[in-house]
């Protein structure tokens, strides 16, 4: 077993963090007690806004789920075509809920109310508006899409101009990283914590970020980044409601929950050299195959990421809880594996493959990359390939904010109250293994995120769903929010 760097015992909170499934099991005996909404259950109020919180947002989703890049499937990645048909569709949404509009120079779409008090501290609310590759219709819009009804519907009711505080929605131009793999190019920008050097990383065909924006007018220079960051002293908080993406609110019956907290990530991108050669002539025991030795770096990648314990050592300062924290949460993934020249007669050259590496832990997960960089370096020694690791994304765990999760909470309650009458259990509170904005705004504000339940935990996959009904509860929840700043 080889030495680790996880010596040191970890915070408090990240030992108490568990992921969507840990609290699965623990909070099941709720699920009987349960509430449920479905598309036939509820039949409207007055004070429901059924029409905009509901038949129009699910519209709107549904149109923005026919704006793709690709034939065939959804796929909308930083600043391309789709993303700025996209964009430009949510500008108009804005604009008809009573906000003023701009694209600011990494392509985020921002909307703005000013309220009674235009100097006051503004509440931030956003989602992504950038896909993955086949992806579901919800993730990323349904977050938008719920901040623009609410605030529509206090444009109807004449209450825009009642709120205490500036109220800003932003559509992020980049969450999933699809096309420089680099995630939050646009929510980090807001945040401050971008690096100038990420106008520089290169796609797959060598286009750079400053290019693609360069394609759509915007000139931006290392300065203008830099100014894109907002004021901390001009900001009171950062909300976002998002899909669960997970299967715990669907098992409680619940259409809404509290996020605790959000896994740490870090994405590497694995380049494996061999020998290129001809696939009938070069005896086996000659041959220096990156694609033999990359299929053992991933099965070794799984192993390690199953069983963290028996390939990590703990010194003794580390007790069982953060050892399970790290157990139960982490989460390896290989989605991309490429090779060159690709043709089935030839021994590659070359195979690159990317690995997604998620836990709450964050010394857990560093303390995994060591192990795994450590284990992949001798592999490649012993199969004499090259090996390069390099490290291409890393946001750590966040915890969101209390007291705002409190008041999302009671919002969560005020709107399912209203929807069902009555509310036995407590608005169930989870950890989230995706990444989301609110991880890059909790650099620049406190941060709080709403969960809405989705069928069969299913994300990033043309199957997701969310009823129309939990699109409601999930406007409803915001209005109710944004009722207490008023
Ligand atoms: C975004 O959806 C992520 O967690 O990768
Ligand atoms: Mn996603
Ligand atoms: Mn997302």
């Amino acid at each position: 077993m080889a030495l680790s760097p996880y010596t040191k015992r970890p915070p408090l909170a990240a030992m108490a963090i568990l992921f969507d499934y840990l609290a699965l099991s623990l909070l099941s005996t709720a699920a009987s007690a349960g509430y449920i909404l479905s598309d036939a259950g509820i039949s409207g109020g007055k004070d429901l806004f059924g029409e905009v919180l509901r038949d129009e947002a699910v519209t709107r989703l549904n149109e923005l789920g026919k704006v793709s890049d690709a034939d065939g499937y959804l796929e909308r990645t930083f600043m391309s075509p789709a993303s700025v048909r996209v964009g430009n569709l949510i500008r108009g949404w804005m604009g008809d809920a009573g906000l003023r509009t701009w694209v600011d120079q990494m392509g985020n779409v921002h909307g703005r109310v000013e309220g009674m008090n235009a100097s006051a501290e503004a509440l931030l609310i956003g989602s992504h508006l950038d896909t993955v590759v086949d992806a579901g219709i919800f993730d990323g819009s349904l977050g938008i899409i719920c901040a623009l009804s609410a605030l529509k519907v206090l444009k109807i009711n004449g209450t825009l101009g009642k709120l205490t505080r500036p109220i800003e929605v932003i559509a992020f131009s980049d969450e999933e990283g699809v096309r420089f793999h680099s995630t939050f190019l646009g929510s980090a920008a807001v945040a401050g914590i971008l690096p100038v050097t990420a106008l520089q990383i290169s796609d797959k065909s060598g286009v750079t970020v400053q290019d693609v924006l360069k394609e759509n007018s915007i000139e931006i220079s290392e300065e203008n980044l830099l100014q894109l960051k907002y004021d901390p002293g001009s900001v009171w908080g950062y909300v976002e409601v998002h899909i669960e993406q997970g299967p715990v609110l669907e098992r409680l019956g619940f259409p809404l929950g509290v996020v605790r907290g959000i896994a740490g990530q870090t994405r590497l991108k694995v380049t494996v050299r061999g020998s290129q050669g001809h696939a009938g002539t070069v005896p086996m025991s000659m041959r220096q195959d990156p694609m033999a030795a990359a299929a053992e770096l991933i099965v070794l990648l799984e192993r390690l990421c199953k069983h963290p314990k028996d390939f990590l050592s703990f010194d003794g300062h580390c007790n069982d809880i953060s050892v399970e924290s790290l157990s139960n949460s982490l989460v390896c993934t290989v989605g991309e594996i490429s090779t060159w020249p690709s043709a089935s007669n030839v021994i590659p050259g070359q195979v690159t493959f990317t690995v997604d590496l998620r836990a709450m832990d964050d010394m857990g997960r560093e303390s995994v990359i060591y192990e795994l960089s450590n284990q992949m370096y001798q592999i490649c020694e012993r199969r004499s390939v090259s090996c390069v690791i390099d490290r291409k994304h890393d946001a750590n765990a966040v915890i969101c904010d209390s007291d705002l999760s409190t008041q999302l909470r009671s919002a969560a309650y005020t709107a399912l109250k209203k929807m069902a009458g009555e509310i036995q259990d407590e608005i169930p509170a989870l950890m989230s293994g995706a990444g989301h904005d609110a991880m890059a705004m909790s650099h620049l504000t406190k941060a709080g995120m709403l969960f809405v339940r989705c069928r069969g935990g299913i994300s990033h996959s043309p199957a997701e769903h969310v009823l129309d009904d939990d699109v409601w509860a999930a406007g409803l929840a915001i209005l109710a929010f944004l009722e207490t700043h008023m």
